[in-house]
């Protein structure tokens, strides 16, 4: 007890030591490697490119406050950590000496070495999220969506409200215990124990403090001439830090919970959330837009974003852009002519069409890459599609409260918007109820277009 009170109470600059682990898998080293904004110019993004002193400013800073590599970790004071953040290492360092990181296991009172967080995360996670958590790891390329970027300190499946908080402890758990389903983030509950899941969250928190303050550092340095050698401060440093620490601690306060209990799943509540869903207003709520992103029949293909067609040659093909659309607008030339000739076709019948699509493709490039360009990209400039609602596969969790966050507080970082200023509790649990519904009675959006033409048509008048 004693060495821990010790521990906990050197203020300032905590430190751990890690030492590389035992086994082969783990050995070999690794370090920190600068954010990309240190050269790379982009449009309305801070970089320090030329500016070397700078640069090398941002980067003891970040030594200073989390540890020069990520083998020999500093806690920053105050940052909220459980135990100081004592689990995110395995050794830490007394006198000229190193001595194990010991746990005590709640109920058995047993005490066991820990993994520690930057074990576990080596382990389990670096080959996709990166040694900084820039989603970078080897695997990443292989993968879409990519991995999380934690340096942004966004994250999309959250229970906190409003604008892009942090998720709580709860929300990683739960992340990183069953994975996000339809991607390639795995379910870690047959991996770790309950403990190790704890001190990867440490881990993950501390990747993205580290991350943020980085990014805080930059922006406040690319204003700076680069030969003002006081280029950043103390103060700087101190704000920037603290201003991060602050909104992890916040957080816990930031749950959101539904006023109303889930409405019974009735078929009278379902079909209110499918009308709901394509627009109608009820009530006190407002009309909502789900079908432009999701599509009216739900299927992930709304006008707001690129065609899936496009999506899929650029994403999954590796085509550029400008090939995509210009391969799609063949194809669309194409089936329209045929659909011309066929008699009992798409277009048969309608013998005075000609066969020249009714869009130029000019007209079409532009929209397409528009959409591609504003619609289609989530904020860590990646490609992005609106969810297929049919396929009862859902990222955050299935259980109708994942859902009610979803839809009230919107999906962060990734165009989903909060509807919870717009509907009432009882109307969002109404739309829950349909979207579960929905994969088991596709016949839901049968006839969305006419019911959407219906639901948003203006009130009728009484006529005298
Ligand atoms: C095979 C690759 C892979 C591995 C291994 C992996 N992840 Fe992920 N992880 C992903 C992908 C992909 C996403 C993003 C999915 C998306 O954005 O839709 C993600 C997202 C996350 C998120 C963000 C959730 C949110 O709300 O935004 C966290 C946190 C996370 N992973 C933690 C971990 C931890 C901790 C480990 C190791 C114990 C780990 N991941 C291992 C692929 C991986
Ligand atoms: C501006 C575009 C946009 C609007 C409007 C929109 N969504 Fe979404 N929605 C998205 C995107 C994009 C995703 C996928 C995010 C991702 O994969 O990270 C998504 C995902 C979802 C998901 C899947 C959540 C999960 O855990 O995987 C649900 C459910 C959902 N939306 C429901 C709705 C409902 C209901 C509405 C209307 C009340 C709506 N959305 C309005 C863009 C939108």
């Amino acid at each position: 007890m004693t060495s821990r009170l010790r521990f906990v109470l050197i203020a300032g600059s905590i430190s751990f030591l890690l030492t590389g682990c035992g086994d082969a898998f783990n050995a070999g080293t690794i370090s920190y490697k600068d954010s990309e904004q240190f050269t790379k110019k982009q449009k309305d993004t801070p970089d320090l490119d030329g500016k070397p002193q700078l640069q090398e400013a941002v980067r003891k800073a970040l030594a200073d406050l989390f540890g020069p590599r990520p083998q020999e970790i500093k806690v920053p004071a105050g940052s909220g950590f459980p135990e100081g953040g004592r689990y995110l290492a395995n050794y830490e360092k007394v006198g000229d000496g190193v001595q194990d990181i010991v746990y005590t296991e709640a109920n058995s009172g047993k005490k066991v070495a820990v993994v520690g967080g930057y074990g576990l995360y080596r382990k389990y996670c670096l080959h996709c999220h990166g040694v900084q958590g820039a989603g970078d790891g080897p695997t990443a390329e292989f993968l879409y969506p990519l991995p999380r970027d934690y340096r942004r300190g966004v994250f999309k499946f959250t229970s906190t409200a409003p604008s892009n908080p942090k998720p709580t402890r709860a929300d990683l758990k739960k992340t990183i215990t069953h994975g996000l389903h339809g991607t390639s983030m795995p379910a870690f509950e047959a991996l770790m124990s309950g403990s190790e899941i704890e001190q990867v969250i440490d881990y993950v928190i501390f990747l993205s403090m580290r991350g943020e303050v980085e990014r805080n550092l930059i922006s406040i340095a690319a204003l700076v001439d680069k030969d003002d050698i006081n280029g950043i401060t103390a103060d700087d440093i101190k704000e920037s830090l603290d201003t991060v620490v602050n909104n992890w601690k916040a957080t816990e306060t930031l749950v959101v919970s539904p006023k109303a209990r889930r409405t019974e799943p009735t078929r009278e509540s379902v079909l209110r959330g499918r009308d709901i869903f394509l627009g109608k207003k009820f009530g006190t709520g407002q009309p909502v837009a789900c079908t432009d992103c999701h599509g009216l029949h739900a299927k992930g293909d709304g006008s707001s974003f690129v065609e899936r067609n496009i999506f899929d040659k650029v994403v999954f093909r590796r085509k550029s852009l400008d090939t995509a659309i210009e391969e799609r607008y063949k194809e669309l030339g194409d089936e329209h002519k045929s659909a011309q000739w066929q008699p009992g076709g798409h277009g048969g019948g309608h013998d005075s069409a000609s066969s020249e699509l009714p869009e130029t493709f000019d007209a079409y490039k532009n929209r397409e890459t528009t959409n591609w360009d504003k619609g289609s990209k989530d904020d860590w400039g990646n490609p992005l599609r609106a969810a297929n609602l049919n396929l009862g596969v859902y990222k955050g969790g299935r259980r109708p409260i994942d859902l009610y966050w979803r839809i009230a507080k919107g999906i962060n970082g990734a165009k989903m918007p909060a509807h919870g200023n717009l509907l009432p509790d009882d109307q969002i649990w109404d739309v829950v109820n349909f979207i579960l519904a929905l994969p088991y009675e596709p016949d839901l959006l049968k006839d969305a277009e006419q019911i959407k033409k219906s639901v948003t048509a203006a009130p009728a008048v009484t006529q005298r």
